[in-house]
């Protein structure tokens, strides 16, 4: 990574200065930003929230079920701790969490490059034009049930011809869809700015999750979801009130509260 692409003390202040973050912590190098936050959490319960773990290199990145996560040089990978009392978040409103990242990494992406098309993959992918542009990984700690650790890997200045094959036709980042780089510390800091808003709205009863269909990837797909040992087939509906995937399966119409959508067309 060149050095003027790290973050700098300058940069650090920015965010807890213009954001609603209540502290923070950088790592040059650190294997997993998820890790160091549960780490944290279990040494400090009363941390100060929201708080923020930013590494400029992510070693070992955790994605969901067994996947890694490739963050690689320039691209962007942090974890927030929140804390739902403070955030005003009711129990019932906590498992929509997954959603509203997605569409706070969507609203940034769209504040970036905005004749771009931005979708929503179920529960919680963004893609831009058609490839997978952020992931998220949201984990609760056992011991602080009312915190949880919002995991955001994305794809800023990466290139995916460097990536793993696996990865290179099927992952994008913003600068090789734009073609020029973009500052990290401004898209995070808009990414900070998307997440308050929503969980604001969210809070004070507004209804964030009506833009899903709009930017749904899925809707009216034929889809294979993973749930637990099971696949199931079906076209989707969308998602309901709850957040769960509606899936027109062989047996009627089913909703699913978690899962992997492994393919879709
Ligand atoms: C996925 O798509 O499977 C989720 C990927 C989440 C990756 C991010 S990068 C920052 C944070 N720290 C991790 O170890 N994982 C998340």
């Amino acid at each position: 990574m060149q050095d003027h692409d790290r973050f700098s003390q300058a940069d650090l202040q920015t965010l807890q200065q213009e954001t609603f973050l209540r502290g923070l912590k950088y790592f040059e190098e650190t294997d997993s930003t998820n890790t160091r936050a549960l780490e944290l959490l279990v040494s400090n319960p009363d941390i100060a929230t929201p708080h923020l773990i930013v590494a400029d290199t992510q070693l070992s990145g955790r994605g969901r079920g067994s996947n890694q996560w490739w963050s690689a040089s320039g691209s962007l990978t942090f974890s927030v701790i929140i804390n739902f009392s403070k955030i005003g978040w009711s129990t019932e409103q906590k498992p929509l969490l997954p959603l509203l990242t997605g569409l706070a990494i969507l609203r940034t992406g769209q504040f970036v490059l905005p004749q771009e098309d931005f979708s929503v993959k179920w529960p919680n992918d963004v893609y831009l034009a058609g490839r997978k542009l952020a992931g998220i990984l949201i984990e609760v700690s056992a011991t602080s049930p009312n915190h949880a650790v919002v995991g955001i890997g994305l794809n800023v200045n990466n290139q995916f011809e460097n990536a793993p094959e696996e990865l290179r036709e099927s992952g994008i980042s913003l600068a090789e869809r734009s073609e020029k780089s973009h500052s990290r510390v401004e898209i995070l800091r808009t990414v900070l700015h998307q997440l308050e808003n929503l969980s604001q709205s969210f809070a004070n009863g507004g209804q964030p999750l009506q833009a899903w269909p709009e930017f749904c990837l899925l809707t009216s797909k034929q889809v294979t979801l993973q749930t637990g040992a099971k696949e199931v087939n079906g076209i989707c509906h969308g998602i309901d009130d709850t957040g769960a995937l509606l899936l027109e399966t062989n047996q009627g119409q089913q909703r699913f509260l978690g899962g992997i959508v492994k393919s879709w067309d």
